[in-house]
């Protein structure tokens, strides 16, 4: 599937439980080496999975960041299986800025991202599935998403013993053409 450049009505300025205002955008290039900071822990300790800069740097468009003035502390990607279903990855969040909602946030914007591509589906496989489910997210078994398993779960050696969750957040054609939520 093709990805068409992010546009800028997906920017947002926020205010919301935060004492300084942060922006989720689209990152620029330069901006690379701060997303893997983000979540080099995780992904070191087995929690996340591993992306590479060259594979960030080309599809720079399938992801946002907060920022704080320069400062990246906050990133989210979108991965998409088809036309119709794409997934939430690489969700995270600096230290120092977690517990004010800007996960959430970082969420309902790939949301969006999500609806400006016309996908119908966002699916999301998590440990922190009370974040996803605040804001509309509901469970589901991850083997009502084959596109899924297949790709990233059988090759993975934590396919037996995987404490992830399963939740589908579904977005449809409102009467007027326009996509809203189910
Ligand atoms: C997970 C993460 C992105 C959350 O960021 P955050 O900005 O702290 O999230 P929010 O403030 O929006 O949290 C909203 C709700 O989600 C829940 N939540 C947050 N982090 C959670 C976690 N790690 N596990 C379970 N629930 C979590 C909380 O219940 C919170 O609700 P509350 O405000 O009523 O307490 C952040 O902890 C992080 O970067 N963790 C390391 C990377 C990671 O694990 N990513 C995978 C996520 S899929």
């Amino acid at each position: 599937m093709s990805i068409s450049p992010v546009v800028s009505d997906t920017d947002k300025v926020m205010h919301k439980k935060t004492k300084v205002d942060l922006t989720i955008r689209t990152p620029q290039e330069s901006e690379v080496d701060s997303i893997l900071a983000l979540f080099e822990y995780e992904v070191r300790a087995g929690k996340m999975l591993p992306r590479s800069g060259d594979n960030i740097r080309r599809q720079l468009d399938t992801w946002l960041v907060a920022t704080d003035g320069d400062r990246v502390v906050g990133c989210v990607s979108l991965v998409f299986f088809d036309a119709g279903l794409c997934e939430v990855r690489s969700l995270a969040v600096d230290r120092g800025c977690r517990g004010r909602g800007l996960g959430s946030e970082l969420v309902l914007a790939a949301v969006d991202l999500a609806r400006s591509h016309g996908v119908r589906r966002v699916l999301a496989l998590t440990r922190a599935a009370t974040l996803f489910e605040q804001i509309g997210f509901q469970r589901d078994a991850v083997q009502n998403y084959p596109e899924k398993v297949w790709r990233d779960c059988a090759p993975c050696p934590f396919r037996n013993c995987c404490d992830e969750v399963a939740l589908i957040y579904h977005l449809v054609e409102s009467a007027d053409g326009g996509p809203e939520k189910e």
